[in-house]
């Protein structure tokens, strides 16, 4: 038997003991475990009961996600495995703890009797992957919670508490907190107690789902809304029809129902696109240069800097982690204003039941303001997210490297500013980072992290831990213009620009780009963060010498920002706004045809959705290659997390990087050459990256 899964004896009870650490996942030595287990407990007729138990922090917390990729993938084996568990003729007790999910649940159901720890978690989160639960889940869930939790459930994929499990039917029995060998003495007796009252086998699949509030139009509801609201997403639709099966068809019917759909979910390139981020997102924290073994840096106090726009929502992150924070500010007027736009985010997530009543008074009670920067001397980490000028980052570098208590880390939140050069101004460059967050910061789940050439690679590592804590998804960036996000964000912008003048309405590019599931093309997006703010940053790179020999570059945004079309908060920007409602604008044409006679571009009557698509991502992608070519960023993944999570790029689509493996690299490149030969190749915009010339000669993948 593989020492994986063990089976023993607990006087007459048999214990089927899983112990693959760290999470139990049902890799194949577990799943084949379990079999031969069965196999154990089937031929010793001594035992009888059998309790199901798991060691470490958490009962089986999943499948191995790496398993769904492989050719020879099928989940009959488990599933039958889980059947014969169903069908065992003597009691089966699972002792549930930690977090229940997946593969983990379906093991679950498919025991008699279940009984959890009070702060276990259950859930099926399949549809996160493009899945759906393909071990009987969607077939044993309805019948013990009803079809309308299990629904839910199965389409939110998240998980519920133990009270609301113990309070649907989900589970029997749920204990005080408890260690792990103590829940297993309690299972056990729990078994005994079974064995003694003469209770037998009690099978999931025997039972019927509850119908309770599922009114005759249910599923069909259920399925219209799945087709509209989720049409990109492979598994809604399909988890609506496992569990309409398991509500109108016997067992068996419903079983094949689910194993169909579920094939074709694995089988879909959303679903491995979804999968692609998954494993990219526990890549990104495998830095190199940083031992998985270091030892991080306490930070049990956390200094931010301005109380504007992102320094509130940089606080909120440290107070919500329970980590005290003191703001400092440098007029009571704007620390006050800071705090309470802090305080009332806090009491609208409390309003919405997103928060306990106590907790904006909890959280609030974390934060401390203060107009003197010396109050920042005991923290262990300071962010600095002043007005974005070098000269006044620099003043504040160099003060708080005086500061600072020795082995503080300080970290700047800039967008574009040269990390290197601030951390030498603080004169601590090797603990001087930049903590690039995303707005609001409170919400956007993306923490770009930039390390100076200097960077201590200690500190580096504290900063990803810091970020997985604060519930954020790490990406190390080197420094450049713009870091990751914001340097491929700018080819794609230039385009969009370049389109208009050509003759291309802001709602035509907008709509091609949201054809492809961004919630918003170039031209809302830009609308919203401020015309003025984006025209600022073209401006001050201007200054800088880093705008490419071209006088019609971005011209569009610099003469929205002359004129005043800041965008929605002025009522006018790429469009005119009716509140908030974006309204196509026919004076953005005028200037837009203005601008076009004025550098000499070519006006057209017709410009393709196919084009704008190309021109606006194909660069961007380009210029992804480009920055893994630098070193700028570790891997393909690190750059799609950073589309999915800090620029609504689709997950469905993997991130950029992966949907040029999809659309095929030579493909990309030859659009490149396309537009270089037809649109001349000023300053060198449409040159392929010298790694995309490279991969597509060897015929590697951004995957590989
Ligand atoms: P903001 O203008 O809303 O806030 C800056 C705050 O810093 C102001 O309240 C100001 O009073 C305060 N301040 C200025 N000098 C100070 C000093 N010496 N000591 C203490 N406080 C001082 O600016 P925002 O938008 O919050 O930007 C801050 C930083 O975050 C900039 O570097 C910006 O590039 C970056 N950032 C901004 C994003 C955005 O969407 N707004 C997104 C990501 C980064």
């Amino acid at each position: 038997m593989s020492n994986l899964v063990t089976l023993q004896a607990h006087s007459s009870i048999g214990v089927l003991r899983i112990a693959s650490p760290p999470v139990n996942a049902l890799s194949r030595g577990v799943v084949q475990g379990i079999r031969e287990a069965v196999d154990q407990f089937e031929a010793d007729r001594s035992l009888q009961a059998l309790v199901v138990h798991a060691d470490g922090r958490t009962f089986v917390a999943g499948g191995d996600i790496s398993e769904f990729s492989k050719p020879d993938f099928e989940a009959k084996t488990y599933n039958a495995t889980l059947g014969r568990i169903e069908n065992l003729d003597r009691p089966v007790v699972a002792a549930l703890h930690g977090t229940v999910l997946g593969g983990g649940l379906e093991l679950a159901m498919a025991c008699h009797y279940r009984i959890a720890v009070r702060d276990t978690r259950l859930g099926l989160p399949e549809v996160l992957l493009g899945l759906l639960p393909g071990s009987l889940g969607t077939q044993r869930l309805p019948r013990l919670v009803g079809v309308r939790l299990a629904l839910d459930m199965m389409l939110s994929g998240k998980p519920i508490t133990a009270a609301k499990a113990l309070e649907c039917g989900l589970v029997d029995a749920v204990l005080e907190p408890m260690d792990n060998d103590a829940l297993l003495a309690a299972a056990v007796a729990h078994a005994q107690a079974l064995v003694k009252q003469g209770k037998g086998p009690r099978r999931t699949r025997e039972r019927m789902p509850s119908m309770e509030g599922v009114a005759p139009d249910f599923f069909a509801k259920a399925l219209e809304e799945a087709e509209t609201k989720k049409a990109a997403y492979p598994a809604p639709r399909r988890i609506v029809r496992c569990v309409q099966a398991a509500a109108t068809l016997p067992f068996e019917k419903g079983e094949a129902v689910e194993a169909e759909l579920f094939e074709e979910c694995r089988a879909s390139p959303q679903s491995v696109a979804m999968r692609h981020l998954f494993f990219a997102e526990r890549a990104a924290g495998k830095i190199p240069g940083v031992p998985s073994d270091f030892t991080p840096r306490a930070i049990r106090k956390v200094g931010v800097l301005g109380a504007g726009t992102m320094g509130g929502g940089i606080a909120m992150n440290f107070a919500n982690a329970g980590i005290p924070v003191t703001i400092v500010e440098t007029a009571a007027d704007a620390l006050e204003r800071g705090l309470g736009i802090v305080r009332k985010n806090y009491e609208a997530s409390a309003a919405k039941g997103k928060l306990r009543p106590e907790d904006p008074a909890k959280r609030m009670a974390l934060l401390t303001g203060s107009l003197d920067v010396a109050e920042l001397a005991d923290c262990d980490l300071v962010i600095e997210a002043v007005f974005e000028n070098m000269d006044i980052k620099k003043q504040v570098a160099k003060r708080l490297g005086e500061v600072c208590k020795p082995g503080a880390i300080i970290a700047t939140n800039t967008s574009t500013l040269d990390v290197n050069v601030l951390a030498d101004a603080s004169g601590r460059a090797g603990e001087f980072i930049g903590m690039h967050f995303f707005s609001p910061a409170n919400v956007m789940r993306l923490l770009e992290i930039v390390r100076g050439d200097r960077t201590d690679p200690q500190v580096l590592g504290t900063v990803v831990r810091l970020a997985r804590t604060i519930g954020k998804v790490p990406v190390v960036s080197g420094v450049c213009y713009g870091f990751i996000g914001n340097r491929m964000l700018e080819p794609y912008l230039r385009e969009s620009e370049f389109l208009m003048m050509e003759g291309a309405s802001p709602a035509q590019i907008d709509r091609a780009i949201q054809s492809l599931g961004l919630p918003m093309g170039p031209c809302r997006m830009l609308d919203l963060a401020g015309l003025d703010v984006a025209a600022k940053v073209v401006v001050e790179r201007g200054k800088a010498g880093g705008l490419p020999d071209d006088p019609s570059y971005r011209a569009v945004v610099q003469k929205m920002m002359e004129l005043g079309r800041f965008g929605q908060k002025t009522g006018a920007g790429y469009y005119r706004y009716e509140g908030r409602t974006p309204v196509p604008d026919p004076e953005v044409e005028r200037i837009c045809a203005a601008l076009a006679e004025q550098y000499g571009i070519a006006r057209r009557s017709e410009i393709s959705d196919q084009e704008i698509i190309e021109r606006c991502v194909y660069p961007l992608i380009n210029e992804g290659a480009k920055i893994l070519e630098e070193g700028i960023a570790y891997r393909p993944g690190d750059i799609d997390l950073v589309w999915v999570n800090g620029y609504g790029f689709p997950d469905f689509r993997g991130g950029p990087m992966h949907m040029a493996d999809t659309i095929g690299l030579d493909k990309i490149a030859d659009r490149l050459d396309h537009y270089a030969a037809e649109r001349g190749n000023r300053d060198g915009y449409w040159s392929r990256a010298t790694l995309l010339g490279e991969m597509i000669a060897s015929g590697r993948k951004f995957a590989d």
